[in-house]
């Protein structure tokens, strides 16, 4: 077996184990085990499939399997694609203890996860995220679904998958951008709850940047952590698992302002999370020292930090009021007490949103 680090989602009877490590899809001794029933439908796209799909396909030899790859793109994350995959499930006669693998990033594991939410009930899972995006944020926590054109995963359910295999040497392909947008993921963590892992990141920000094994595997790993700890305490988000939305509120009107693919997601994450901490500031909420920390570690990271040039805050502003964490029309917003301390605010006045848009 190679050396690879456990953790565990502690959801009881749909609890199950992230395996993290270099070479990991390899060991299929390890992750095969996940796999109770004889059908098996590989899910992926057509540019991770080259890559690593032989290697999962080696993987499920006597199993009775097949695989069906996806164009590349946010835009197929749709009911369509869905509609494919459950054909596919039903072209494979699979039954209630068949097994889908997503096989890709989170486009292809919210994507595939819903398939198998959908399929006859719901059946088994299992994520084997590809970006660092996936590997720290999308493949853990049961979060499924699909666009519609009306907006971003307008459709989806909660299904928590029977394992998460995260090999490390699948970033190796990844390209440049795609990797920093993951990390602004992984400063996320440190940046909501635990001020030691963002000194952590600050002191390893040069070994992250440049893809450093250990550093790496290690970012994972504490994130991971965190999200399975969140996700166990409140599956449902009712509560404290909004918090994993620390400047998402400004990234997504960001992501449909400057229209999907200009700005990938952890840039506008980046910036947003920067806007969260400076408007905590503004309103006294946070030391505006604690947001110049936030700026420097994302500049370090490669990430971006300011508004496009040309961003209109009005319109910004509007389409904040989309977000689905708003309730009855109200806005609620993630900000910061500061470094490691966010916290839910359902209040901010316009006026002082409109003003820090304006500023940055
Ligand atoms: P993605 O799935 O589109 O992947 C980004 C690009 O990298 C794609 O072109 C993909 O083909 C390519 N790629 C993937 N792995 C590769 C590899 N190892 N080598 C080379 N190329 C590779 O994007 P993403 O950033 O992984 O995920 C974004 C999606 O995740 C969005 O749809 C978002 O809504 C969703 N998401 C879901 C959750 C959740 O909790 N379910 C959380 C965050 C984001
Ligand atoms: N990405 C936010 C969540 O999983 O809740």
């Amino acid at each position: 077996m190679s050396t690879a680090r456990q953790l565990d989602v502690a959801l009881g009877q749909r609890g199950y184990p992230i395996w993290i490590g270099a070479g990991v899809l390899r060991d299929a001794a390890r992750w095969r085990a996940a796999i109770r029933g004889r059908h098996v439908l590989v899910v992926s796209n057509t540019t991770v499939a080259p890559l690593y799909l032989d290697t999962v396909l080696a993987g499920l030899g006597g199993l009775h399997s097949a695989h069906l790859l996806l164009p590349d793109g946010e835009q197929h994350k749709s009911l369509a694609r869905c509609g494919e995959v459950l054909e596919a499930l039903a072209a494979l006669k699979a039954n209630r203890d068949a097994c889908v693998i997503a096989l890709g990033g989170g486009v292809i594991g919210d994507l595939a996860g819903f398939a198998a939410a959908c399929w006859m009930r719901g059946i088994d899972f299992l994520q084997v995220p590809t970006t660092l995006l996936a590997q720290v944020d999308s493949s853990v926590g049961g979060k499924t679904g699909v666009n519609l054109p009306a907006g971003k995963n307008l459709v989806g359910a909660f299904h928590q998958p029977r394992a998460v295999v995260i090999d490390t040497d699948t970033l190796s392909t990844l390209p440049e951008r795609e990797y920093r947008s993951g990390l602004a993921e992984v400063v996320k963590y440190g940046a909501i709850g635990d001020a030691a892992f963002f000194a952590w990141l600050e002191e390893h920000a040069d070994a992250l940047s440049a893809r450093d094994g250990a550093a790496v595997a290690e970012a994972i790993a504490r994130s991971c952590l965190h999200k399975a700890g969140v996700v166990a305490r409140d599956e449902r988000e009712d509560g404290e698992r909004a918090l994993l939305n620390f400047g998402h509120t400004f990234g997504h009107a960001l992501e449909t302002a400057s229209g999907y693919g200009q700005l990938l997601h952890g840039e506008a994450v980046a910036i947003g999370m920067l806007l969260a901490a400076r408007l905590s500031a503004d309103l006294g909420r946070a030391p505006a020292a604690d947001a110049d920390r936030l700026e420097r570690l994302l500049l370090r990271v490669g990430l971006p930090v300011a508004l496009p040039p040309g961003s209109d805050a009005e319109a910004l502003l509007s389409l904040m009021y989309l977000d689905k964490k708003n309730l009855s029309g109200q806005l609620r917003l993630i900000l910061w007490r500061g470094l490691g301390a966010a916290e839910i605010v359902p209040d901010v006045a316009d006026g002082a949103i409109r003003h820090r848009l304006r500023e940055n």
